[in-house]
């Protein structure tokens, strides 16, 4: 019997941190449970929303509606060869838990990826990145239930429509289906991905290159740069970075010599929005209880008390200082309800 709570806090359900309540809350362990809740929604003329471990969220007010949580378990071997192992992963399952399971049984693909919030369910979702790699490179699909027929459906990786934080799931499919289960590839024969700013050489300082090792490396350049949300509520990187045309990026390079950029295929230029951002002088920053991170400026912070409201109208501001200093516009990254 599925329990619906009436009226519920959020502030432990989003890395922000902020006092704010929903209609309806209830979570569902398997499939069947997920169909019975929405049909129970089909039936009140209420918004829905899923929510994973609530970490790339920032909720302004209180939500009128039902949220569902998924706590579908589970880590199934589904084929295993000498070379790979493929996997069926539940997508209430903590997305660091995981990484750390395969990484312990020594399964390559995901080390980069450690310490990263939030849940197996909902990395497809915006193809979580870091470090040279993006979980769309391990991903072999995603299940779903189709929120208006309830039926079952399947999305191989290229109909998932991977980019840069990107997915259809944020585009064509966003409120029409709620992902159940993700599957991955995993190898054994390992190609670490290590050219990635400072990840070589923060391993020097182990005694050999490994899954572990890596995986450790990863969480010690993350703890040195980014607020812990248990500590300080946030939601990572609050932006994207942009990619600008290569004459944009070559008319910021006649002002600033030291600019970092990321040349990509296309011949378009990726500017770091931290740096903007830092640029702008924002970091450490804040307006009202809300702040730019000291550390790293893509990362907006709660210093406490502070409303989804104040971060969004810091992050409207640090826009328009982006735009008028560099005629650029920052993409939020974040989901703003
Ligand atoms: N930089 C600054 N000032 C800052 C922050 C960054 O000048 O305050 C410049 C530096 O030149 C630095 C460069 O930006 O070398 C890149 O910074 P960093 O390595 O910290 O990465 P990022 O581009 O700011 C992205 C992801 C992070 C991910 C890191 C590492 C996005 C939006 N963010 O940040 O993802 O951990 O790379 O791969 O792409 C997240 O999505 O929540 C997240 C934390």
């Amino acid at each position: 019997m599925i329990e619906i709570k009436e009226n519920f806090s959020l502030k432990k359900y989003n890395t922000f941190g902020f006092d704010i309540n929903c209609r309806y809350f209830a979570s569902f362990s398997n499939e069947e449970e997920l169909k019975e809740l929405l049909l129970i929604h089909k039936n009140k003329n209420i918004p829905l929303m899923v929510i994973g471990g609530g970490s790339n969220i920032l909720f302004t007010k209180n939500f009128n509606g039902l949220i569902i949580q998924p706590t579908i378990c589970g880590i199934e071997i589904i084929n295993e060869t000498d070379d790979s192992v493929d996997l069926r992963v539940g997508a209430g399952e903590n997305w660091d838990s995981f990484v750390e399971y395969c990484v312990n049984r020594n399964w390559g693909g995901v080390e980069n990826l450690s310490l990263i919030p939030g849940f197996v369910g909902t990395c497809p979702i915006q193809n979580i990145g870091a470090y040279g790699v993006e979980v769309k490179d391990v991903i072999l699909k995603v299940e779903t239930i189709d929120i208006e027929s309830l039926r079952k459906q399947e999305f191989a990786n290229t109909e998932c429509r991977f980019g840069y934080r990107e997915s259809i799931f944020k585009h064509d499919l966003k409120g029409k289906q709620v992902i159940t289960y993700v599957h991955f590839k995993f190898n054994k024969n390992h190609e670490y991905k290590l050219n990635y700013g400072n990840l070589n050489e923060e391993l020097q300082k182990y005694e050999s290159i490994n899954l572990k090792n890596i995986r450790n490396a990863v969480i010690d350049i993350r703890n040195s740069k980014l607020p812990k949300p248990e500590e300080t509520g946030n939601a990572g990187s609050f932006f994207k970075n942009p990619e600008v045309k290569e004459a944009v990026f070559e008319k910021i390079r006649q002002q600033y010599q030291d600019v970092p950029n990321f040349k990509q295929s296309n011949n378009n230029v990726k500017i770091p929005a931290g740096w903007l951002i830092e640029q702008a002088g924002w970091k450490g920053k804040n307006i009202g209880n809300a702040a730019v991170h000291n550390k790293q400026a893509l990362v907006l912070i709660n210093r406490g008390n502070a409303t989804g409201a104040e971060v969004l109208y810091l992050a409207r501001e640090i826009q328009k200082s982006v735009n008028n200093q560099f005629g650029i516009e920052l993409e939020m990254e974040v989901n703003v309800v």
